[in-house]
């Protein structure tokens, strides 16, 4: 992840220490993926949107993992070894913070599908409420509000159970946050929300940490106990409800992360279809972040795009196929239940139905390639055809051969692999096992049902089969034969 930073006065701390116990999982939560991608690099994105000076991870559960998966040299990493709530998190990271004149937003690394324009417009709210008019934009020194302390986001969900309650005091400004485990029947009936995502004024936030105390119903530093805290300090903090409440479901399960991941999937295609992609049964279609799409592609069920992919211009794909890490060009025909990964296909090809192309397998420009056919780790040149049952694996196919049914490339002789080389405009008869390493020249051909050993010449009819034998009346014979056999 690229770290560009340049808002002077914001600092971000990511919380992603806790183990997610109800993932019931080895891997730690914000390392589940979503759309191909752990949960963290949907959080880390949107917090690069408000372009922090400074991003700041807490790890802790695994915290090797969730480092090398986060991969950003310019960030800031601090290790919370047990996990003691939220608040002892954010206080392990009061060093890069408190002597800071400007804000630290907090995000949880639970949150995925949190908005960067969100985010960023919660930073120019707190931005218009903590700065008295016509305050210099790089700082806020001699132009604060000294009352504002902080904004948290918040949101009226459908159903709040599992969340912090915002109690407000009939204004924007919140009294306190209630856990669920906390709160008594009558805070249990509120339904705006705390999101987890906070932007405080930084010396502020950093003096309260140290009076957060853990005698609440699960033991834990809270974090949401700032509020209250900065309440009897005199200092406000104002909810900022934010319309779509989808952007702040907290994942804490595989069944949240599963709706996560639908609810990002429409996003995605919503996207793709008003730029131009036919999405037939969408529901069924399943498109991961890294997959790119140009107008005129036309996408039919069951389809799974993945990883890094780029299907270009007038492309179909059809139904049941799953296509990753390659790059498809123009009016390429997919034909129904067709794999493909790490391969590339050319412009006007035609693939499948029922192809599988692996391992670096690149097709040229109109190459044709048909039912059941497996292409590994080869090159097929321009318009050569290769329509039924066969197996093509390292192989360099040069343009115009006809490769017949059932053609098989031998390339492995249970120790190592072989190369197979066939030139220009050769034709390989049906049923041809060529025994590698081989070379078949230039338009010469095979003769179908042939085991080749060895090199064909250019032109030359390679050929290796038992003379034919007619052996005529030979059903008398047996008729004969079996009469006897029945008398006896
Ligand atoms: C938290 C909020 C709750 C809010 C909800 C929104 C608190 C006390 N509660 O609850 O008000 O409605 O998020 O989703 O903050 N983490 C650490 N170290 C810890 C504990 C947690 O890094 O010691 C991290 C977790 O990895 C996670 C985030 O903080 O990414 C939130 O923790 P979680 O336990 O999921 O809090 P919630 O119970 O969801
Ligand atoms: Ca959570």
């Amino acid at each position: 992840m690229a770290c560009e930073t340049s808002h002077e006065h914001l600092k971000v701390v990511i919380l992603a220490a806790g183990k997610g116990t109800r993932f019931k999982s080895k891997k730690p939560k914000v390392l589940h993926e979503i759309l191909g991608k752990p949960m963290i690099f949907y959080v880390s994105m949107a917090a690069k949107w408000t372009q922090p000076e400074e991003i700041i991870y807490v790890i802790g559960h695994k915290k090797e993992q969730v480092r090398e998966a986060i991969n950003c040299d310019g960030c800031k990493f601090v290790e919370q070894d047990e996990q003691l709530g939220t608040g002892h998190a954010v206080s392990l990271a009061k060093k890069h913070f408190e002597n800071f004149d400007g804000l630290v937003m907090i995000l949880n690394g639970d949150t995925p599908l949190i908005k960067g324009e969100t985010l960023k417009n919660a930073v120019k709210y707190m931005e218009a409420l903590i700065r008295y008019e016509g305050a210099d934009a790089s700082n806020f020194r001699g132009y604060r509000n000294e009352k504002v302390a902080g904004v948290v986001l918040t949101a009226r969900v459908p159903n709040p159970y599992g969340y912090g309650r915002i109690i407000k005091d009939g204004s924007h400004i919140i009294q306190k946050i209630v856990e669920e485990k906390d709160a008594t029947p009558e805070e249990k009936q509120i339904n705006e929300i705390n999101s987890g995502i906070y932007i405080f004024y930084a010396p502020y936030l950093a003096k309260v940490l140290d009076k957060l105390e853990n005698n609440n119903a699960q033991g834990e530093y809270y974090l949401t106990d700032v509020i209250q805290l900065l309440r009897e300090e005199g200092k406000d903090v104002y909810a900022l409800e934010i319309p779509d409440y989808t952007e702040i479901l907290g994942v804490n399960d595989r069944w949240e992360l599963a709706r996560a991941e639908n609810i990002l999937k429409t996003q995605f295609m919503h996207f793709w279809a008003v730029n131009g992609t036919t999405f037939h049964n969408p529901d069924s279609i399943w498109i991961e972040f890294d997959v790119d799409l140009s107008p005129d592609v036309e996408i039919f069920q069951n389809v799974m795009l993945q990883g890094e992919t780029s299907i270009d211009e007038g492309t179909t794909i059809g139904a049941n196929s799953i296509i990753k890490n390659s790059k498809i060009g123009k009016n390429v025909q997919i034909l129904p239940n067709s794999i493909i990964e790490d391969s590339v296909i050319e412009d006007n090809a035609v693939i499948g139905p029922f192809a599988r192309l692996r391992n670096n397998t690149v097709i040229k420009e109109g190459a044709n390639i048909g039912n059941f056919v497996e292409v590994k780790n080869s090159v097929v040149g321009e318009k050569t055809n290769a329509k039924h049952l066969t197996y093509l694996g390292d192989a360099e196919i040069g343009k115009n051969v006809n490769i017949g049914a059932g053609t098989i490339t031998c390339n492995y002789d249970g120790y190592k692999k072989y190369k197979t080389v066939i030139k220009d405009n050769a034709f390989i008869g049906s049923d041809t096992m060529l025994v590698a390493p081989i070379t078949i020249g230039e338009g010469a051909i095979t003769g179908s049902g042939s085991v080749i050993t060895k090199d064909v010449p250019d032109n030359a009819l390679g050929i290796e089969r038992n003379q034919m034998k007619i052996i005529e009346g030979y059903r008398e014979k047996m008729e004969k034969k079996h009469k006897n056999e029945d008398k006896e």
